[in-house]
């Protein structure tokens, strides 16, 4: 198959890309699961944006800047920050129906935020813009979308004069694989929190886009910056169902069990403070006791109204979030780091383009604001779009296509052993408290044991490549850890 652009992974900036490209030539988008499974799907909060009077860019910058504690691309984030009410203009113009009072945009607030500035549907803004977006795909004659479909490695091309090229992608479709050529490939598959015991992400964020690029030598950044949710609720479910930010947003209170603040004396924000600070406190509290939200002041109708998804989540499992305490927990939420791109999400290979959480623009820098990351998937993604400029077709190239393995063979039931594995040791090693120590003796030659394994196999198949791509993003991560010495943003070392 051949195409102009190749969109692989179907998260808001995948989508948001594929609808801007579309306008200049066709568009194959190649996701593993259905097009709505994305960690875009799952982001409750909103999307940050400068869109009130009162506040202005410099603000954002600045809660932006403090919360990645300085260790961001402040070019990076003037670009996406001075186009964020464009962001929001544009999904309106798309269809999303952003919540309004009085004719005007609801805003609320989130964690290391000074001001109000997010825009939100309900407590499912990831969803209804997902929604929008797939519509909007569907209905466009220049877009094919192949569902099922497992991105295996990224295909390039070598040339004395163009250096390395990538010309597509190899997949696996149908028990089948399929070599895919394009002029441009895009990567959007999104994040890594698969690689952690507990995560709110789906289980499609398994590092894949990552893997594949470092594979072929792209620049990748800032791992060591893994992002814990301070309030995932606290159930024996994997993933971990969100309780998202913004219910503190409104007023909801960080409780132990004898009913204290414990974030009065913490940080100025208290119980909005940063995610990194609230994550840590609420691990610590957790050695003596469980945590919990308070949010019993508002009305069960205000509740209802405002966060439908997880007021009804929560009665199903009998907590009335009217009366009860919500029981809460950090857990794996957001990759900081990822690979290298420019502000046009250029990475260093031709034709190679990445956004959305696979990235590393530098915005984020040791920690994200919260509400950052549609923002930017959708802001960067639109900026490569227009930037995109002429094709060029490439010629078919002779490609070795692997062994495929059977889904019950010894080789497959041992790598989904091997991926609860990687899970642990990341959770043990790499989690909200690091020991670097540790992380050098011990988890680094645990993981290159399970990669050299995988590596080794004969013959392929998804559960087994990506398997092989977790374990190689966690070394990323161990190893971007162990290096990083001093405890910053979301990289907290006891020794
Ligand atoms: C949340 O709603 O708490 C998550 C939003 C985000 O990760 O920015």
């Amino acid at each position: 198959m051949q195409t102009n652009f190749l969109v692989i992974g179907s998260g808001i900036s995948g989508l948001n890309f594929a609808l801007q490209a579309a306008k200049k030539g066709k568009v194959v988008i190649v996701t593993k699961k259905k097009l709505v499974d994305s960690n875009t799907n799952f982001a409750q909060g909103g999307i940050a944006a400068v869109l009130d009077q009162t506040d202005n860019f410099e603000k954002h910058i600045e809660d932006t800047l403090k919360t990645g504690t300085y260790h961001n691309n402040k070019k990076a984030i003037e670009f996406m920050v001075k186009n964020s009410a464009d962001a929001i203009y544009r999904l309106i113009d798309l269809g999303v129906k952003f919540q309004k009072e009085n004719g005007k945009l609801s805003l609320t607030k989130e964690g290391g935020h000074s001001h109000r500035r997010i825009a939100f549907v309900g407590d499912y803004t990831g969803k209804e813009i997902e929604r929008i977006l797939v519509k909007r795909v569907k209905e466009h004659p220049n877009i094919t979308i192949l569902e099922d479909s497992f991105a295996l490695k990224l295909l390039t091309q070598k040339s004395f004069l163009r250096g390395k090229t990538c010309v597509g992608a190899q997949i696996i479709r149908g028990n089948k694989i399929e070599n895919i050529f394009a002029d441009q490939t895009i990567l959007s598959t999104g994040g890594v929190g698969q690689l952690f015991l507990h995560t709110t992400n789906p289980p499609i964020a398994t590092g894949d886009g990552i893997a594949m690029a470092s594979q072929i030598g792209c620049k990748i950044k800032d791992m060591e910056f893994i992002q814990f949710h301070p309030t995932a609720l606290n159930e024996n479910t994997f993933p971990k169902f969100l309780i998202s930010e913004t219910v503190r947003g409104e007023g909801a209170k960080l409780v132990n069990e004898k009913g204290e603040r414990f974030m009065s004396n913490i940080h100025p924000l208290k119980d909005l403070a940063p995610r990194d600070i609230a994550a840590r406190e609420i691990y610590k509290q957790q050695k003596t006791s469980q945590v919990f939200l308070d949010i019993r002041h508002k009305s069960r109708e205000y509740l209802k109204k405002r966060f439908p998804q997880i007021y009804e989540k929560l009665k199903k499992l009998k907590i009335d979030m009217a009366k009860d305490l919500i029981p809460v927990t950090p857990a794996a939420h957001y990759e900081c780091g990822g690979i290298e791109v420019d502000l046009s999400g250029r990475t260093n290979v031709k034709n190679l383009f990445a956004f959305g959480e696979v990235t590393c623009t530098g915005v984020h820098g040791a920690n994200r604001l919260a509400s950052n990351s549609l923002l930017e998937a959708l802001v960067f993604s639109n900026q490569v779009a227009k930037n995109l400029t002429s094709t060029q077709a490439v010629k078919k190239i002779k490609i070795e296509n692997p062994k495929l393995l059977k889904e019950n063979s010894k080789e497959t039931l041992l790598a989904k052993k091997l991926r609860q594995e990687i899970k642990n040791i990341m959770w043990r090693y790499s989690g909200i408290v690091r020991n670097r120590k540790k992380i050098k003796k011990e988890a680094i030659p645990k993981m290159i044991k399970i990669a050299k394994y995988l590596r080794k196999t004969k013959g392929t198949n998804q559960e087994i490549a990506e398997t092989l791509n977790m374990a190689q993003v966690s070394l990323l991560i161990l190893k971007a850890a162990y290096k990083r010495r001093k405890s910053i943003g979301c990289h907290f070392v006891e020794f």
